[in-house]
């Protein structure tokens, strides 16, 4: 963002789009922070939290694994290594269930992160859901993939 103070000298200060680097104030103790706080909610909710309390056997492997995958997203730092599509396809979820987790995912955010952090993560986390939900879709069959729409599959091999 450009400012001018009233001798007219401008200042550039560093925002997204500009080719400043984007620092919204994330680090690994807030990430930590957030997913404990996010969990401890989910285990107590009475739409997400029977699932989990039938899933997840070791609850600090859980945490450890969803701070790296945020770490990973976030930070760019290469932390996490997993499928998340091939972790939630046997699970009993369906719309609400990424509802009610966007849901509570962006309360806790709003409450704990900064504007700019908060924004990066819902930003994320809406789409991670989607392609989550799309993708468990079309493994169970409820929606077809292109690859398995005759005419799609003919178009595109012309
Ligand atoms: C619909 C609501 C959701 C439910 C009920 C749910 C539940 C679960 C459960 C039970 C596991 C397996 C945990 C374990 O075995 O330790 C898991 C793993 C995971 N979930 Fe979700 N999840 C939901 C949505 C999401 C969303 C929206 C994201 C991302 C934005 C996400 C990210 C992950 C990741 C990264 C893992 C770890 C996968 C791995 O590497 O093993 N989940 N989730």
């Amino acid at each position: 963002m450009r400012t001018m103070n009233q001798a007219g000298n401008v200042s550039v200060s560093p925002t997204a789009g500009e080719g400043a680097p984007f620092d919204p104030g994330i680090n690994e103790a807030m990430i930590e922070g957030l997913v404990r706080a996010f969990y401890g909610r989910a285990r107590l909710d009475p739409l997400l939290g029977p699932v989990f309390e039938a899933a997840v056997t070791d609850w600090e492997a859980h945490i450890g694994r969803l701070c790296a995958f945020w770490s990973s997203i976030t930070l760019k730092s290469g932390r996490y290594r997993g499928e998340p599509m091939a972790a939630h396809v046997p699970l009993p979820i369906d719309s609400p269930h990424f509802e009610r987790w966007l849901e509570l995912f962006a309360d806790t955010v709003e409450k704990m992160c900064l504007p700019a952090a908060a924004a990066v993560f819902m930003g994320r986390a809406n789409q991670i859901a989607d392609s989550l939900e799309l993708g468990m879709a079309a493994k169970r069959g409820e929606i077809k993939s292109a690859v398995d729409r005759p005419i799609r599959a003919e178009r595109a091999r012309a």
